[in-house]
């Protein structure tokens, strides 16, 4: 992400660090240690990728904010998909204004969240295979926290990726959680888990499907 750090050197970093996060991961999703990572509270924020108010990905963000908050953890909810992000202009000019970004929108609001939070989960719905461009343009503006000349990182060290989508088949979300699985990988960010809610097309058409259990079950285990 700088001048002397090549593409190459990137690439091949963030696939090492993608694969020993994915392993961590692994390991400690299986290593029972739900009770002690209960007993720390924690900063969650979600950030969702729909304009559709009360739509499918706002129901999961939802039922996952309701676990996380009963196991005690501090929970914001940013909805990216009615806010005006405006993605990275790539101009380098990060931190030149005393803000990460130069650019005057929603963003503003946001960056305090992030700079807050212990642990970030993407919630979207499933957008021509991807993640919603409405949450990819708040993701690329998390560039003034990569650049080697950074005056400061998030604290985040936890993710999580919730998706909805009206494809039958989990393998139509594998493009999203791959770069999921690079991105969290490249930030030393852990996966602590990936939920696709399959078969949800109509706005609110996932309410009353076991997947919203699912996601309250993820956020008290968060
Ligand atoms: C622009 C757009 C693109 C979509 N692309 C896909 C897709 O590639 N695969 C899929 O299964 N569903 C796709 N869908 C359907 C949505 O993922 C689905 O309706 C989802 O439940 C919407 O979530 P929401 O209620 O949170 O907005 C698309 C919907 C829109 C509006």
């Amino acid at each position: 992400m700088n001048d002397v750090f090549s593409r190459r050197t990137f690439l091949s970093l963030s696939g090492l660090a993608a694969a020993v996060s994915a392993l961590a991961g692994t390991l400690s999703w299986q290593g029972g240690t739900a009770k002690a990572r209960a007993a720390e509270k924690k900063h969650i924020l979600i950030l969702t990728g729909s304009a559709r108010e009360g739509g499918n990905s706002d129901l999961l963000a939802g039922a996952f904010a309701r676990g996380a908050r009963e196991a005690g953890h501090a929970v914001d909810i940013f909805a990216c998909g009615r806010a005006h992000i405006r993605s990275c202009l790539g101009c380098e000019r990060c931190w030149t204004g005393g803000a990460p970004c130069i650019q005057k929108d929603d963003f503003d609001e946001l960056w305090p969240l992030l700079e807050q939070a212990d642990m970030l989960v993407f919630c979207s719905p499933l957008y021509w295979y991807n993640v919603s461009g409405h949450l990819k343009c708040a993701v690329d503006r998390l560039y003034p926290y990569s650049k080697k000349t950074k005056p400061r990182d998030l604290k985040i060290r936890e993710a999580m990726l919730l998706m909805c989508g009206e494809s039958w088949f989990e393998k139509s979300f594998a493009g999203a959680a791959e770069a999921y699985r690079q991105m969290t990988g490249y930030k030393g960010w852990k996966d602590r888990g990936r939920l696709f809610a399959t078969r949800v097309f109509d706005k609110g058409e996932v309410a009353g499907s076991s997947v919203l259990a699912k996601a309250e079950k993820m956020g008290r285990e968060a």
